[in-house]
This record gives C-alpha cells, sequence and structure tokens, in this order.
C-alpha cells in the first residue's frame, strides 16, 4: 500500500491501518483480517463503547489534556454516531476490525482530525475491558429483574395451591404428600439464590478499567475516579494490569447464569413430566405447547424442554470462557477478544429462558383431583404411621419403621392403600394399635402436621409466601 504521509490521522480500510499502521508497509492477509475481525459480535457493544468515550473526552477536558474546542467536536460526533447506532444507520465495517475502531474512524469522519484526540490516555485494551464490564454489568442487572419476575409468577401461582396436595419425591419415588404451592416455593428459594449471586458478582465486578491504559497505566494527569463516577462505577481498579487482564467478573457471571439454567433445567423437567399423560399433574394452554406432524393427539411441552435444554448453552458458555482464559500470562492476549460471544449467547439464552419460564408458570393449571389421589397413593402416609407409633405408644422409631413397613406389605398383598387397611390387620402386627391412627394416614393430615418451620404445612408455607411478598414488594 501506498504510503502518504497526509494519511495520518485518517481512518483507512484495510484493518484499521491507520488506527495501528504505522510500521506496517503491507496490508494484512485476507485469512489475517477473517480470524481478527470482531465487528460481527462486539457491535452489541456500541452504546457501551459510545458512553466510555464520552466520559473519558469529558475527563481529558476537565484535565486539560485536550482542549475544550475538541472535546465539544469529539461529544457531537459521539453524539451524531449514536443517533446513527440507534436509527440503524450507521455503518458496521469489517474493514476498522473491531467496534472501538469503526467508532474512532466514523468520528474522524465526521469531526476530522480531533478524533484523533479521544484515544490519548487510552487503549483499546481498557477500551473493551470497560464496554465488555459494562454490557455484563446491564446483563446481570435485566437478569436480576427477569428472575424477580420469574419468582412473582411462582409466588402467584403458589398462593391459591398453598392447601392442593401432591406426592413429594425422592428418586422420582412418592416419599410423602407435600402441598404444590410448597413446591413451587421451594424455586422460589432457589431463584433467590441465584438473584442475590448476580447481585453479589455486580458488587465485585463495579470497578472501571478506564485509564489503565495499555497495561502500566498512563503519563497523563488523567482522573480514573471522575471515569469512575461518571460511568457508575463505585471506584477505578486499583492495578492497571489487572484492570486489563482480568475477565472473573464475567465467568462468576457466566457461574452464576449457569446455575440459574440449572435450576431453570429442573423445573422444565418436572413440567415435562407433569405434562406427561401418566402424571397428568398439570396442563398447559395451547400457548406454551405444540402440536404433532403426524400425531394429532399431541400436544407437545416444547417451551419447557428448550428451557430444559438451555443449560446446556450456559454451562458450554461458562466452560468456554473459563478454557480461553486458563492459562493466559497477563496482560492482555488477543484470546480475550473471545470473551464475548460465549457470554452473549449465555445471556440471550437465559433472558429467554427465564421469561418463558415465567410465562409457562403463569400459564399452567394443576389438576387437583389427580394430583391430590397420587399424594395419597404410593403408601405416601407411612411415615406418618410410623411416626404414630413412636408418638402414641412410645416405640422406638426404629422397631416403628418395621412394623410399619410390615403393614405396607400386607396392605400390598390384600390390594388396598395405608388408610384403607383394616384396623384388625394392623392389630396383628401391633396389638396397641387403636382407630385413633387413621386420623394421620389421609395425606391431608400428613400435610397439615408438618408444622415445623419451612415444612409443607399449609400455614408455614403461607408464612413463607408472605415473606417472600414483602421482599419482592
Ligand atoms: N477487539 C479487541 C478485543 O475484543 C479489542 C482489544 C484489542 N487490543 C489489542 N491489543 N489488540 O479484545
Amino acid at each position: 500500500m501506498t504510503t502518504d504521509s497526509s494519511n495520518a490521522a485518517k481512518p483507512r480500510a484495510a484493518s484499521g491501518q491507520a488506527m495501528w499502521g504505522g510500521r506496517f508497509s503491507d496490508k494484512p492477509a485476507e485469512l489475517m483480517q477473517a480470524i481478527n475481525v470482531s465487528i460481527s459480535f462486539d457491535r452489541r457493544l456500541a452504546s457501551q463503547d459510545l458512553e466510555g468515550s464520552r466520559a473519558h473526552a469529558a475527563m481529558l477536558q476537565n484535565t486539560g489534556v485536550i482542549s475544550s474546542e475538541d472535546a465539544a467536536a469529539i461529544q457531537k460526533g459521539l453524539g451524531a454516531i449514536g443517533e446513527e447506532i440507534s436509527a440503524g444507520v450507521f455503518p458496521f465495517r469489517e474493514e476498522f476490525e473491531d467496534i472501538h475502531m469503526n467508532v474512532e474512524a466514523r468520528l474522524h469522519e465526521l469531526i476530522g482530525p480531533a478524533a484523533g484526540r479521544l484515544h490519548t490516555a487510552r487503549s483499546r485494551n481498557d477500551q473493551v475491558a470497560l464496554d465488555f464490564r459494562m454490557w455484563v454489568r446491564e446483563a446481570c442487572d435485566r437478569t436480576h429483574v427477569q428472575i424477580r419476575a420469574l419468582q412473582k409468577a411462582l409466588l402467584a401461582k403458589a398462593e391459591p395451591h398453598a392447601t392442593t396436595l401432591m406426592p413429594g419425591f425422592t428418586h422420582l419415588q412418592p416419599a410423602q404428600p407435600v402441598t404444590f404451592g410448597h413446591h413451587l416455593m421451594a424455586y422460589v428459594e432457589m431463584f433467590g439464590r441465584d438473584a442475590s449471586r448476580f447481585a453479589d458478582a455486580r458488587v465485585r465486578m463495579n470497578e472501571s478499567p478506564l485509564g489503565a491504559a495499555a497495561l502500566a497505566g498512563s503519563p497523563f494527569p488523567i482522573d480514573r475516579h471522575q471515569t469512575a463516577k461518571a460511568l457508575g462505577f463505585d471506584r477505578p481498579a486499583a492495578n492497571s494490569l489487572d484492570a486489563v487482564a482480568d475477565r472473573d467478573f464475567a465467568l462468576e457471571s457466566l457461574a452464576a447464569a449457569s446455575i440459574t439454567s440449572i435450576h431453570l433445567s429442573r423445573l422444565a423437567e418436572e413440567i415435562v413430566i407433569w405434562m406427561t399423560p401418566q402424571f397428568g399433574f398439570v396442563t398447559l394452554t395451547d400457548a406454551f405447547t405444540t402440536g404433532s406432524s403426524i400425531m394429532p393427539q399431541k400436544k407437545n411441552p416444547d417451551a419447557a424442554e428448550l428451557v430444559r435444554a438451555k443449560a446446556g448453552r450456559l454451562l458450554g458458555s461458562f466452560t468456554q470462557l473459563a478454557v480461553v482464559m486458563k492459562g493466559l500470562p497477563l496482560t492482555y492476549s488477543k484470546d480475550m477478544q473471545e470473551d464475548k460471544v460465549p457470554t452473549f449467547e449465555a445471556f440471550d439464552a437465559l433472558e429467554l429462558s427465564l421469561r418463558a419460564m415465567a410465562g409457562m408458570v403463569t400459564d399452567l393449571e394443576p389438576n387437583r383431583d389427580r394430583m391430590g389421589a397420587a399424594a395419597g397413593a404410593g403408601f405416601s402416609t407411612a411415615t406418618d404411621l410410623a411416626d404414630w407409633l413412636v408418638r402414641q405408644l412410645g416405640l422406638p422409631f426404629r422397631e416403628a419403621h418395621h412394623i410399619t413397613g410390615a403393614a405396607v406389605k400386607r396392605a400390598e398383598q390384600i390390594g388396598c392403600d395405608l388408610p384403607d387397611l383394616p384396623l384388625a390387620e394392623l392389630q396383628v402386627l401391633e396389638p396397641r394399635i387403636t382407630h385413633d391412627v387413621y386420623k394421620v394416614l389421609t395425606p391431608q393430615a400428613s400435610v397439615a402436621s408438618r408444622m415445623s418451620y419451612g415444612g409443607t404445612a399449609p400455614d408455614q408455607v403461607r408464612v413463607q409466601i408472605q415473606r417472600w411478598k414483602e421482599i419482592l414488594a
């Protein structure tokens, strides 16, 4: 390519040569370009890039590093670029490699040589660390809001079902009766911890890398506290090397996102199971189901299945970034450009999953009859019988457990459930058993008896619903 000194401050095609091409006499190979270019994905950082640049320019002006005239021109140009971006007319160009150089090149086209002063005391290393950190911060905030919305949907569904019986499972075998409200509230707790993980991550992430420059800081009299404050950070990052090299804010957020997606996938799986005709515990309307192109009778819980599957994407994203970062020497390496795609994809998938799950939770209706019948089946009140033997007859629990096991076996032989086993049969096993025992053998009684803090008794469930209502208000 020709060298022409008058081009020094102009944006130039062929990988933004004007930005870093001073010592180069040839342009990069096409393949170099192809592997290097990131504008196709880091264009999603456009608004953060502009915000960061505006704060940086204002600080350069305040500290006298650039003149007020240049600063004004830069602000005006960045404002115009912001409008182009919102209007969808900003020219994102591959030849300028990434979002940072695209913005700077466009700024040059709009305001001329003053554009070249914006990058004083800054490097793309602290610039991208800043932009990406702000993007992740916003994503965490959005996610927090969406988790809260899902919790509200769960709460709204739990409240009318604080007494609705369902079987509680262990090993997916009927264990003890619980209430549907109690079951849903278990997820409110899980998502509550998820929300707090995002809030925690935000606190740690909220330090500004801007002003770390390439890696070592800047010889200009910059004010990193000013830019940190202007951009909503608690403080500037205290070590310039760490500031440009760290991506643990993204990893931590992806870890929180992965755990959230695991919780979502468990609820999704339960919906899939509950929706089967064999269970028939809940129905989803046509809004959240699909049909089959060949089997007319089908009503498939595709949304739940997809939420279940998105966990794969989320966990994959965490792994992707963890492997990119593992073993990287300080400070910046181009490997780190690969931080964005997994993070963007993870949050896209998570946000969609959270919204779809909130929609399904609101949509689903439990089938009280099916759930109630299932709650009493499978000898689900066997523990209640054993507890009665302990409380009323003073038997050691192990002995009570043994007698109850024998009662279950007898009921199985006769082909009845525990509440229907004749007293005479029970008395064969333990003669002191009285008719009083039947009071504890219904699923309603079983559930009502579990009054321990956090237990499934409707009164306890209501206490927790009230507590969460206040938290989420
Ligand atoms: N596009 C780059 C990234 O996403 C920006 C930083 C480039 N820095 C550099 N030293 N080449 O990481």
